[in-house]
């Protein structure tokens, strides 16, 4: 028998396990935000602090972090699980979604989630487009620890989520890959024809 091996590479890329970051952004009309697991520290020099995030396209968020070349990454524990819900399964584009959050404002005006285990307050340095999302570099103006708490991976929302959580996230998973399955093979046809 055949080994299945989308299943040996989905069993491999479920170790990487992430950690959930809530990632916010406001320009001169909107604030708003999203979930993002695709995040990661980019400097090992403490005195010029870097992170990336990468952010698809089809988001609210996507449109205020290029409007405003500024976002704010926070670390979410445990007790934090509705915002994930909030923040990660609902579009921004008709509604505030941080307006039962404490909010504040640091160097660069993103909005900053007080309650978090952690902020990092950031301007955009430079974008490397990959078709279906933009990966920022950013430059971490200001970073704090704010509350105790231990931050939450991927997997832990999987094993807090009832069946209906799962079955929404997992919903809505298919409909973002399908966009970015799109716009991943549309940027390949267009940059690696001749190599
Ligand atoms: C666990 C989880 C991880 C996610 N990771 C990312 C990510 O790394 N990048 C991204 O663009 N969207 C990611 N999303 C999707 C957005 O958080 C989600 O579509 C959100 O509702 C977009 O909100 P907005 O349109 O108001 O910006 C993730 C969602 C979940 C639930």
């Amino acid at each position: 028998m055949f080994p299945d091996k989308s299943a040996q590479l989905e069993e491999a890329l479920q170790l990487l396990d992430p950690v959930l970051l809530a990632v916010t952004s406001q320009d001169e009309n909107a604030r708003g935000g999203l979930i993002a697991t695709f995040v990661s520290n980019a400097s090992i020099v403490p005195d010029c602090p870097r992170l990336m995030v990468g952010i698809a396209h089809q988001h609210h968020t996507w449109t205020l972090i290029e409007n405003s070349n500024c976002c704010a990454l926070h670390l979410l524990g445990e007790e934090h699980l509705a915002w994930a819900w909030k923040l990660g399964t609902c579009s921004g584009k008709q509604s505030d979604k941080l307006l039962d959050f404490q909010t504040t404002q640091w160097e660069t005006g993103a909005p900053i989630l007080t309650e978090a285990i952690a902020a990092f307050d950031c301007k955009v340095e430079a974008r490397f487009e990959t078709g279906d999302r933009t990966i920022y570099l950013l430059e971490v103006a200001e970073g704090q620890k704010m509350n105790p708490g231990t931050p939450m991976k991927y997997s832990d929302l999987w094993n807090v989520a009832d069946q209906q959580q799962r079955d929404l996230m997992k919903s809505l998973l298919k409909a973002d890959q399908q966009i970015d399955r799109n716009a991943i093979e549309q940027w390949r046809d267009q940059h690696l024809k001749n190599c």
